[in-house]
Order: structure tokens, then C-alpha cells, then sequence
């Protein structure tokens, strides 16, 4: 049994990852999370008290940084500003929390010799052209479009010159696109499903010929879960599922799935900067760690998450409308 502490565990990828910690293992894990717009503490109801212990706190607080690493043998780091659009018009979070942020956590790394797991992004390293037979590697460049991907980018580098020049026992993971329950509606799929739940059309930006390259938020736990246990220190990891789809297919597919016309969507204004395509190599996990991705099916786990948010409708609807009044003002 360890003692995991979760950064971002009320957030979508990181709330997938403590159901996922509490089912498959028998470690205890404190969440520490600041609860800002992205986080929502009905994401971990009905998990087992003796297993889960919140904290209310924020990552960039050195002094409940420095309590909290005292007290654990572990730390996965999943506190982020995530929103790419978010950060086109309101960059500064981004700095606070994705910079100053890890820093903060990797200080106490250091002090109190803490294994530390990074969770980055394939965003990193910018995008491919849709024809281009490679995909991303552990050694593509990285090439940062956004203000937010760029931020993930100085924290990536964070981390490797604290493992560097302190020999903090890190290692860092890059994974795509990840989709399934406990996603804010402001991202692409929950924002379409929610959209047709209401009778809004879904919106899509641009052409939709950009590509993303999909992966169940489960995959990702399991992934970061064999990081913890048998990754190198030092080294990075992709994480991806071999998902690559473009957005307008998956609009399509969500609409079919809920039983309303292929065509019955909106294009709306393109997001600056748009990244055209994200494809991952993830040989050096499956070949090195020995993972492989359990939800290879889209289809069909596109399908569970629609189900999901027709029954969790208390969950997602306080968000809602403010998300796409403020859509409306960017005229998307
Ligand atoms: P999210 O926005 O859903 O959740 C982020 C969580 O972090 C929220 O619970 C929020 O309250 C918390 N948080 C934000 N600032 C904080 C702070 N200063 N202190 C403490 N907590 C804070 O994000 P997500 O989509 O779950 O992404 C989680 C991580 O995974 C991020 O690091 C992101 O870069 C990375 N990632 C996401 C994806 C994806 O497809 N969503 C893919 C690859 C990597
Ligand atoms: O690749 C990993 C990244 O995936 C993570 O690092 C980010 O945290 C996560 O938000 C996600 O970034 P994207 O920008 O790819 O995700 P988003 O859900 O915002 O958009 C997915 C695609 O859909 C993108 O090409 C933009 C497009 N889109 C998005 C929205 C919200 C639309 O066409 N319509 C929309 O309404």
C-alpha cells in the first residue's frame, strides 16, 4: 500500500484516475485540489472514505505543499489550467498554476525525496500536417502552439532540470486527447452531447478536418498507474490509444449515436492557432512498461459517455449555460 497524493483529482482526468487507483489497488490517496471552475467534488462521491481524503488547497500554497509531501510516498500531478480556449483570452492562470505551480510541487519533491509523476501533454509538441506518416515520439521537438500548451511545455521542462540538478525521481507522461465521464462541458465532446441533450446543434470549429487522437480516460489511469510502478526516472512516456479521428467525423458519429441527423451541426468561428492534427507513438510504453490500452473500441466508449452524461445530468448542468454564453461572445 502507498500513500498517493493526487494534484487535480476533482478535475476530469484526475477524478478518472482516483475511481480508477481506489478499484485496481489498494493504495490511499489524498486529493489536493482547488476546486476552480474545472473541479467538482461530486466527481468523487461514493468513494470509500477510508480510501480518499480531500483537500481544499491550492498547488502554488508552499506551506500545505510542503504538509502534504511530508505525508505521502507518491505524487501524481494533475493540476492544470486545461482549456485551450481559455487561455487564448485569459492567459495568466496558466502561468500561476502550470508554471508557478509545478514548481511549487517540485520544491517539496526535492525536500522530502518524493517520487513524482508529471501529467503533460502531446500539445507539447506542436501539431502534424494531416498527411504526415510520422507520429509524435519521446524525441519529436517540442513546438508549443497555445498559451496553454506552451505552459505545459515550461513545466515539462521543469521537471527534467529538477531531475537534472537535484536528482528529484521524476518522470513525466505526454498523453492525447482523452474523453469519457466527468468532462467539463466546455471541451469538445461533452460540450456536442450536452448540446444535443438540450436541443442546441453542436458546433464545430472551422472545416473540422483537425484530428485528434482519442483515448478513454481509463487507458490513461492504467498508464500512469504502470508509469508509477516500473518507469524510469528521468524519462518521459507517450501515452496514446492509436484513436485518430477528425472532429467532424466525430461530430457525426455523436449525432448518429443520438439519433438525430449526421448533418444537424453548426460550423462557427475557428479557434486562433488551431492545432491541425495530434498523432502519438506510444511504442516505448507498450514495448519498455509492457501497457497496452484496454478501450481500443471509440465506438462503443462514445456511446457509454453519452449514456453517462444522459444520466448525470445534475452533474454537468450548473455548468452549462454560463459555458455557452461565453461561447456565444467568441461567436462559437
Ligand atoms: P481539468 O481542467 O478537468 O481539471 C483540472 C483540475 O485541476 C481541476 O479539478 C481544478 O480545480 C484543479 N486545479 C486547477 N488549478 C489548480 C491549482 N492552482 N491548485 C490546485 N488545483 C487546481 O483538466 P483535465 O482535462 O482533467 O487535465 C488534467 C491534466 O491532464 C492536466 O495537467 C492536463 O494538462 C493533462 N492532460 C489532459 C488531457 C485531456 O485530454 N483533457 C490530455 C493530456 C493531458
Ligand atoms: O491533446 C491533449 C489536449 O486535449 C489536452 O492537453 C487539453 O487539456 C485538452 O483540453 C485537449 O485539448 P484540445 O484543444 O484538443 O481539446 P478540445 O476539447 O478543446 O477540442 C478538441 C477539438 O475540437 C479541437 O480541434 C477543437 C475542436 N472543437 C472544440 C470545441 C470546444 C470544436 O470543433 N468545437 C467545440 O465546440
Amino acid at each position: 500500500m502507498q500513500r498517493l497524493l493526487v494534484t487535480g483529482g476533482a478535475g476530469f482526468i484526475g477524478s478518472n484516475f482516483v475511481h480508477h487507483v481506489v478499484e485496481n489497488t489498494d493504495h490511499h490517496v489524498t486529493v489536493l485540489d482547488a476546486l476552480t471552475y474545472a473541479g467538482n467534488r461530486a466527481s468523487l462521491d461514493g468513494l470509500p472514505a477510508d480510501r480518499v481524503t480531500f483537500v481544499h488547497g491550492d498547488i502554488t500554497d508552499a506551506e500545505l505543499v510542503d504538509t502534504l509531501f511530508a505525508d505521502a510516498d507518491a505524487v501524481v500531478h494533475y493540476a492544470a489550467e486545461s482549456h485551450n480556449d481559455n487561455s487564448l483570452h485569459s492567459p495568466r492562470p496558466f502561468l500561476d498554476t502550470n508554471i508557478v505551480g509545478t514548481y511549487t510541487l517540485l520544491e517539496a519533491a526535492r525536500k522530502h525525496d518524493r517520487r513524482f509523476h508529471h501529467i503533460s501533454t502531446d500539445e507539447v509538441y506542436g501539431d502534424l500536417e494531416l498527411d504526415d506518416p510520422e507520429r509524435f515520439t519521446e524525441n519529436t521537438p517540442y513546438n508549443p502552439s497555445s498559451p496553454y500548451s506552451s505552459t505545459k511545455a515550461g513545466s515539462d521542462l521543469l521537471v527534467r532540470a529538477w531531475v537534472r540538478s537535484f536528482g528529484v525521481q521524476a518522470t513525466i507522461s505526454n498523453c492525447s486527447n482523452n474523453y469519457g465521464p466527468y468532462q467539463h462541458v466546455e471541451k469538445f465532446i461533452p460540450r456536442q452531447i450536452t448540446n444535443v441533450i438540450r436541443g442546441i446543434r453542436p458546433k464545430l470549429y472551422g472545416a473540422g478536418e483537425n484530428v485528434r487522437d482519442w483515448i478513454h480516460a481509463n487507458d490513461h489511469s492504467s498508464a500512469v498507474l504502470t508509469i508509477l510502478d516500473k518507469g524510469r526516472i528521468g524519462e518521459t512516456y507517450l501515452i496514446g490509444a492509436d484513436g485518430e479521428r477528425n472532429n467532424k467525423d466525430v461530430v457525426e458519429l455523436i449525432l448518429e449515436q443520438m439519433g438525430q441527423p449526421r448533418y444537424a451541426y453548426d460550423h462557427v468561428t475557428d479557434r486562433a492557432g488551431h492545432d491541425l492534427r495530434y498523432a502519438i507513438d506510444s511504442t516505448k510504453l507498450r514495448t519498455e512498461l509492457g501497457w497496452t490500452p484496454q478501450y481500443a473500441d471509440f465506438e462503443s466508449g462514445l456511446a457509454a459517455t453519452i449514456d453517462w452524461y444522459k444520466a448525470n445530468e445534475a452533474w454537468w448542468a450548473p455548468s452549462k449555460d454560463a459555458t455557452e454564453a461565453f461561447y456565444a461572445t467568441k461567436g462559437q
